[in-house]
């Protein structure tokens, strides 16, 4: 699918026209998360400012579910006692709710999902206040195997797309705008449908873990995916694990960083209301964020050999992100040709890290990336 194609079928709800900013229980509360938890981060995103910095969403991921009524409409369980106070509290702090479920019966973690009660549990969405779904495959795999226990995988991609479709449907007819979050691992080439099902952010990938070489196998293996996201339709390479303590900060700003690059969304997945200063310093770079937010919306690409990524900006910037993605190597100088990312003559040079113009420079940039970390530039002329 060529870009213009993939703009005509860019879903028309308006929503996410950049990369959407927010936070998500999953990573670190799982399967434990409750109300107090979800009031606590937005009370946080408050307080440290990361909500003035465009962190906008506060999603609740699986397990809030509880039974369905006798009328069949889907009910919160006792960790969440009232899903549409919660709304209230978020949105009384200028902040949006997101929620989660699944097209299939159960969710990934066994809760009840929305098969064939898509349009109750969208109006519910909507009665409560929600502003943000992710819609998770789980057990709609299963749904799909029964359908055609050969497993065609076109049978398959087209019980997927219609699924999605439904859901998006049913989100629509709602009249409340809600970003639609797809969430299936990235098979059958999502980003080449996903914007006809709706989708304003699909999952590339398998999940996250806080891991340097989870982080780096999603996010380095983005390169080529760039066509396919555009201002309200985005790749997703999964929540960041920043400030979750399974890497180091340079690896952190690692992530930041190349998912700033990939125009992802930056979903945090850390506790915010205990963040050390470090962590707040890598979520909260403003600068790196600006490269994300970018009006023209486009994914970044990479350069490389090594891992040198180029982002187009407004008004003829380009963000530059030089990566030492090798973890057990010496850091060595690495020289950046101006000529190599399409700039002739001087340039100025703002490093995004260090808060530092670096100057006006000519033909190259000399500099030491730190192991598993990275430099990441503004350059204009
Ligand atoms: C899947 C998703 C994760 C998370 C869990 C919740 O694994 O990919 O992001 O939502 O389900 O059960």
């Amino acid at each position: 699918m060529g870009l213009a194609s993939a703009a005509a079928q860019a879903p028309t709800n308006g929503l996410a026209s950049t990369p959407p900013m927010g936070w998500n229980s999953w990573n670190h509360f799982a399967a434990k998360v409750t109300d107090a938890d979800v009031r606590a981060t937005a009370d946080a995103m408050v307080a440290n400012g990361m909500r003035d910095a465009g962190y906008v969403y506060v999603n609740i991921d699986d397990t809030w579910e509880g039974e369905r009524d006798a009328q069949g409409n889907i009910q919160t369980n006792q960790r969440f006692p009232d899903m549409k106070s919660l709304a209230d509290y978020v949105h009384s702090k200028g902040l949006k709710l997101g929620i989660y479920s699944s097209p299939g019966p159960k969710t990934c973690e066994g809760y009840e999902g929305s098969y064939g009660h898509e349009e109750q549990d969208a109006a519910s969405y909507a009665r409560w206040g929600v502003d943000f779904l992710k819609y998770d495959l789980c057990s709609y795999m299963d749904v799909m195997k029964l359908h055609d226990p050969k497993q065609d995988p076109q049978t398959a991609n087209a019980m997927m797309k219609a699924a999605y479709e439904k859901m998006h449907r049913a989100l629509v007819k709602t009249g409340r705008p809600i970003v639609y979050s797809l969430c299936q691992y990235g098979v059958g080439s999502v980003w080449e449908w996903g914007p006809s099902v709706g989708a304003n952010l699909w999952r590339t990938t398998d999940d996250i873990r806080d891991l340097y070489r989870s982080m780096a196998l999603i996010g380095f293996s983005q390169a080529g995916l760039e066509k396919f996201a555009g201002p309200g339709h985005w790749n997703d390479p999964d929540m960041l694990e920043i400030g979750n303590g399974g890497m180091n900060a340079d690896q952190y700003r690692t992530q930041m960083s190349l998912w700033a690059m990939l125009a992802a969304p930056l979903i945090a997945g850390n506790d915010l209301s205990k963040m050390d200063d470090v962590t707040k310093s890598i979520l909260i770079n403003r600068e790196v964020i600006a490269v994300d937010q970018d009006r023209l919306g486009i994914q970044g690409h990479r350069i490389g050999p090594p891992q040198i990524w180029v982002k187009p900006l407004t008004g003829g910037a380009k963000a530059v992100a030089i990566f030492n993605y090798v973890t057990d190597d010496e850091a060595e100088p690495t020289t950046l040709l101006m000529k190599d990312i399409g700039f002739t003559g001087p340039v100025h040079v703002r490093d995004l890290w260090a808060h530092k113009d670096i100057g006006i420079l000519r033909d190259s940039y000399t500099f030491t990336v730190p192991q598993g970390g990275v430099v990441m530039l503004r350059i204009w002329r």
